[in-house]
């Protein structure tokens, strides 16, 4: 029987029927009858006459079901040394609470939500407690500084931000509050009161805006779940893209219930009462889906980790973690891994822990180099899995479906397309490409469910950015081929948009801080090869005639702009100074070049590079990518 074959040709060819199954694992409290709503292409809707909450299915109906003293979350955070664990009757009593309080705010069906939190068990509290009222949450990452959370809340309009008083890295407490209060003193749409949690490693000074997290919740009365439709918003995620403007990616309940429950069976091979662990951040789509909603959906336990896989203590911190919960399966980043190597090249740490409950390690986020894949294989002895997606589709586009049929691995491919996601590789003129051919993946419409409606408040980008560069399908940003198998090889972005130890970054937008300083002509910004981080920005930056500035002070202050206006996260560095930047006849940068260079495509040679001050600098600065 060759399963997973079957269920993918099931889902293309009726996927009506396919989707209804699916939804069968899901409570809803008025049931679809249909599946997919293809009325208004290209805008499609999943479950049209379904009603849900999603806090209802990631929560109470565990509780209601008799399963209200597992464990639904283990809370591990050696940056502060404490751990907690909440029972799913704990987690529904301390959500409801919360909502409580939201709904106290005003917050009701609809209004936005902004969290700003760090990895603590609140943040997923805040997150589950919008779903329980039908609100809409947008959660933004800790390491983005205050302009950037002013755009998000800009575009969102919360009428309220959670948010904790600080958040914690290696080294350095970060003061949440003063990042919070300067990002809406620069938004146009300011909420209306901000939540604070109070962290005993350092307060926060409350002003007449905010309110004390437990003093709230003291007094709160539960609330409880809110039946929204099946095609309503359950969150934002804004995300980069080619230009500095983030995208708010829109997810809906119903379509995001099927789609996540269905995952973590087939693809991750998790049901109740598993212990999972996400390794990433809810400020990431990977910690939407599967700290928070996939894990909790299906019944599992979720571990929420605050801290680095290495340093905190040691290069053994993930092992520890998966021994003392007996996690069954990891989800981390390529990065993650290099940077345990990096400590701990032998993989010796492994031996001093018991890890004979762990089944597999899937990594995702950024392309899974093969030396990576063959260390962690070797090490740890269980299937490495790689599997490919992004923030867009909310859950994997190629897998290897463990819980379904687990597939044999190719090293460099995150393997085959998952059911509803029909993958093409396109030429620049639009036709399909026979297998082994690099073109641009796409993706025929409708895409399954769980997958983008559109962006906040804007059909037309959302249009504009995905669908109309090949009509009638979706542009993911990535380039790649299939094999003759049916396996995909994912390449890397066609766009301006790169990957800095699986975060996803615009390099538009670090451009946009660079061109603000007075000294600086024109400037470019490309992902670099690292071997940590997979990728780094750098900067190349031309020099108004007669600008009058010391090159170092001249980088320091680049680095430190960015840091400011984009955030730590950015782990932007670098920075060449040029005499000019190679340009096409009308006078455009050439920044596809810059990119084809930087990824070790095309040799920096004097017919790429015309200009030879850039050549030199092109030569010493980027050390293509290895091969293997
Ligand atoms: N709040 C504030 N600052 C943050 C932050 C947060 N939530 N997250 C990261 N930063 C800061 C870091 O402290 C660092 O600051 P520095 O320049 O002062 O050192 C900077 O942003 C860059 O962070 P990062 O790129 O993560 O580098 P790192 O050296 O701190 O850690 C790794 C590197 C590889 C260990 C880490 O990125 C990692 O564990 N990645 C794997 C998991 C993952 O995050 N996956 C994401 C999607 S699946
Ligand atoms: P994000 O939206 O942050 O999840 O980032 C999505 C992007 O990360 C994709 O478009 C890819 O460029 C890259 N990516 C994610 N997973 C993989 C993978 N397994 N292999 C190669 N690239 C990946």
């Amino acid at each position: 029987m060759d399963a997973y074959a079957d269920s993918y040709a099931a889902s293309l060819k009726d996927p009506q029927r396919f989707w209804l199954d699916a939804a069968h694992a899901v409570t809803w409290s008025r049931t679809p009858r249909r599946a997919l709503d293809d009325s208004r292409p290209p805008f499609y809707r999943w479950f049209p006459d379904g009603e849900l909450n999603t806090c209802y299915n990631a929560l109470d109906r565990h509780v209601e079901a008799g399963h209200g003293e597992r464990p639904a979350l283990r809370y591990d955070s050696p940056v502060t040394g404490a751990t907690a664990a909440y029972t799913y009757a704990e987690l529904r009593d301390e959500v409801a609470r919360f909502a409580g309080v939201l709904r106290d705010q005003g917050v009701g069906k609809g209004d936005r939500v902004v969290v700003y939190m760090p990895m603590i068990p609140q943040a997923v509290v805040a997150m589950l407690a919008c779903a329980r009222l039908g609100a809409v949450h947008s959660v933004v990452f800790g390491g983005f500084a205050p302009r950037e959370l002013a755009a998000r809340i800009t575009d969102a309009a919360p009428k309220i931000l959670v948010t904790a008083s600080c958040g914690i890295e290696p080294g350095r407490v970060i003061a949440y509050k003063p990042i919070v209060d300067e990002a809406i003193a620069a938004s146009d749409h300011p909420p209306t009161s901000v939540v604070v949690l109070q962290r005993e490693r350092l307060r926060a000074d409350l002003g007449p805006r905010d309110h004390d997290w437990d003093a709230l919740m003291a007094n709160a009365r539960p609330a409880p779940c809110v039946d929204v439709a099946a095609t309503d918003p359950l969150y934002v995620l804004y995300t980069s893209g080619t230009t500095g403007r983030p995208k708010g990616v829109v997810r809906d309940n119903g379509g995001h219930a099927v789609a996540l429950t269905w995952s973590m069976k087939n693809i991750y091979d998790i049901g109740p009462g598993d212990v999972w662990w996400s390794a990433s951040d809810v400020g990431w789509v990977v910690g939407h889906s599967y700290i928070v909603y996939g894990p909790l959906l299906v019944g599992a336990t979720t571990v929420l980790y605050e801290g680095k896989p290495v340093g905190t203590p040691d290069a053994g911190a993930f092992w520890r973690v998966i021994s003392q919960y007996g996690v069954k399966a990891l989800f981390t980043a390529p990065t993650g891994i290099r940077a345990i190597k990096r400590l701990d090249p032998q993989g010796g740490e492994v031996a001093k822990y018991d890890l004979s409950g762990f089944t597999a390690l899937f990594l995702a986020g950024e392309r899974l180099d093969p030396e990576t894949y063959r260390w962690a294989s070797s090490i740890l002895g269980v299937p490495v899995v790689d599997h490919w997606w992004q923030t867009e589709t909310g859950w994997a586009v190629a897998a290897n479906p463990r819980g379904l049929q687990e597939l044999p691995i190719k090293p460099g491919s995150p393997t085959v397309p998952m059911p509803g996601y029909d993958v093409e590789i396109l030429s620049p003129s639009g036709e399909v490409l026979p297998p082994r051919t690099e073109g641009a993946i796409c993706l025929r419409l409708p895409l399954p469910p769980g997958t983008l409606l559109t962006l906040w408040g804007d059909d037309d980008r959302y249009v504009e950015s995905y669908l109309s560069r090949f009509p009638g399908h979706y542009s993911t940003g990535d380039g790649g081929y299939i094999d003759e198998d049916g396996y995909l090889f994912v390449m890397g972005r066609t766009d301006d948009v790169i990957n800095v130890a699986g975060h996803r970054l615009s390099t538009g937008s670090m451009e946009a801080v660079l061109g603000e300083h007075p000294a600086v002509a024109e400037c470019a910004v490309i992902g670099v090869h690292d071997a940590l981080k997979g990728q780094v920005p750098h900067g190349l930056v031309v020099l108004k005639a007669g600008a009058d500035v010391e090159p170092d002070t001249l980088r320091a202050e680049l680095v430190a702009a960015v840091r400011r206006d984009i955030g730590p996260v950015a782990a932007f560095k670098e920075v060449s100074i040029v005499d000019a930047l190679p340009k096409t006849r009308s006078g455009k940068i050439l920044r596809k070049s810059l990119r084809a260079i930087a990824d070790g495509r095309v040799e920096p040679t004097p017919s790429t590079i015309e200009d030879p001050g850039v050549l030199d600098v092109l030569r010493r600065v980027l050390a293509p990518p290895p091969t293997n």
